[in-house]
């Protein structure tokens, strides 16, 4: 691994925010949430989840899919009303073997290989003989057709596999669960991730209604009162931002260049890539694109040498700032007098596991967000209970 230049002087003037800056950021993102909500053009898509937020009393056996892009998890959750659940099973998996042996995250694999994969997840988890409402977490940008109808608009985090986008995929995960004798369960939600995060956390918690992941991805959703519905923003693809040479780098050699801008300069599946760009930059010899990771960044963190953990903390404090400059622009559109009281949900791995991570955010709200960990999996299963009480 390259060792940082001493002199990070120009990373630090470039990747330090003003609080000019920030305030640009929040009043941006609210000006890009009008206009999204509007049909106007706006780097925000502003999707309807076609759900509202739960009572907390929803009840019931529900199997849950969180499918995040790093890993597959599925769950058998029973919701107990009362704001309490219980994960009676579960188990989870890679899309992407560390061993090497399979690789669903590429344009190599299809869609129906992706889904038969999940569908071979879920089959120890189910009882013969019985019935089972299936939520599904799919953590990429849909268009909701209803509740349990979406199609996948593009793949983000760099993922590629062949024959989603443009698909409806819970029609491809009943295909895959049919091709495995498993029609008994039947999709009947589509989630976005931050959505299960909201749902989980408003089960528990009335004054929840924005929920963000902060991990291998960046994305926020709210409770739109006036529409009755959550909507996924996919802030991610946010980018009226002050961006540095090395973002407009990352960017122009991603799989989807101009796209996901905030995501490209907040989130875990970049972060590393950022310091090795900026280490390239300050004269260090060059590793391969992406050999640094995220967890390298907290590792410097927690115990690095001097300009090492100076270059992770400049990267980590921007992205924890930016984010927090976006919920100040949805705290502003959703409750211009600040009246109420807000819960914001936070999940993912860089909001938990970076060292300062959370107290930075928190220092620039001015309240502490709450972790809500592993919310889309019971989101899912309280999407499923919802989506089921209408029909
Ligand atoms: C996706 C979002 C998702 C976020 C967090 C982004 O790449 O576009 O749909 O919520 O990652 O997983």
């Amino acid at each position: 691994m390259a060792t940082p230049a001493a002199d990070l002087t120009a990373a630090a003037s470039a990747l330090t925010l003003t609080p000019e800056q920030e305030a640009a950021v929040a009043a941006r993102f609210r000006a890009a949430m009008v206009a999204g909500l509007a049909g106007r053009p706006s780097p925000l898509k502003m999707l309807s989840s076609h759900l509202a937020l739960p009572g907390g009393d929803e009840r019931g056996l529900y199997l849950a899919i969180d499918f995040g892009g790093s890993n597959v998890r599925v769950q058998l959750v029973e919701l107990l009303g009362g704001g309490k659940w219980l994960v009676r099973r579960q188990s989870a998996a890679p899309l992407k073997d560390p061993a090497g042996a399979y690789d669903y995250t590429v344009a190599a694999a299809t869609g129906e290989q992706l889904f038969d994969f999940l569908a071979a997840r879920i089959a120890p988890l189910v009882d013969d003989g019985r019935d089972y409402l299936l939520g599904h977490t799919f953590s990429f940008p849909c268009t909701q057709l209803d509740a349990g109808r979406a199609v996948l608009i593009s793949w983000t985090k760099e993922i590629s596999t062949a024959g989603v986008e443009g698909r409806e995929v819970n029609a491809l995960l009943a295909a895959a669960l049919a091709r495995r004798g498993l029609a008994r369960i039947r999709p009947v939600a589509v989630i976005n991730d931050t959505v299960g995060t909201l749902l989980a956390a408003a089960y528990r918690d009335p004054s929840a209604d924005i929920a963000a992941i902060c991990g291998t991805g960046h994305n926020t959703c709210y409770y739109d009162a006036a529409r009755g519905t959550i909507i996924n923003m996919e802030s991610g693809n946010f980018d009226a931002l002050p961006v540095t040479p090395w973002d407009d780098a990352l960017d122009a050699a991603s799989e989807h260049p101009g796209a996901q801008r905030l995501e490209k300069m907040a989130a875990g599946r970049y972060l590393g890539e950022i310091a090795r760009l900026v280490l390239a930059a300050e004269g260090a010899p060059t590793d391969p694109p992406y050999s640094l990771a995220t967890a390298d960044l907290a590792a410097w963190l927690a115990d690095g040498d001097g300009p090492r953990r100076r270059l992770a903390a400049l990267i980590a404090e921007r992205s924890a700032r930016l984010v927090a400059a976006t919920f100040r622009g949805v705290l502003a559109h959703i409750d211009p007098g600040g009246k109420k009281k807000h819960t914001i949900a936070i999940d993912g791995t860089l909001y938990e596991k970076m060292p300062g991570y959370a107290g930075t955010m928190a220092a620039a709200l001015g309240s502490a967000p709450v972790l809500a960990k592993d919310g889309s999996g019971v989101g899912a299963a309280i999407a499923a209970a919802l989506a089921a009480s209408r029909r």
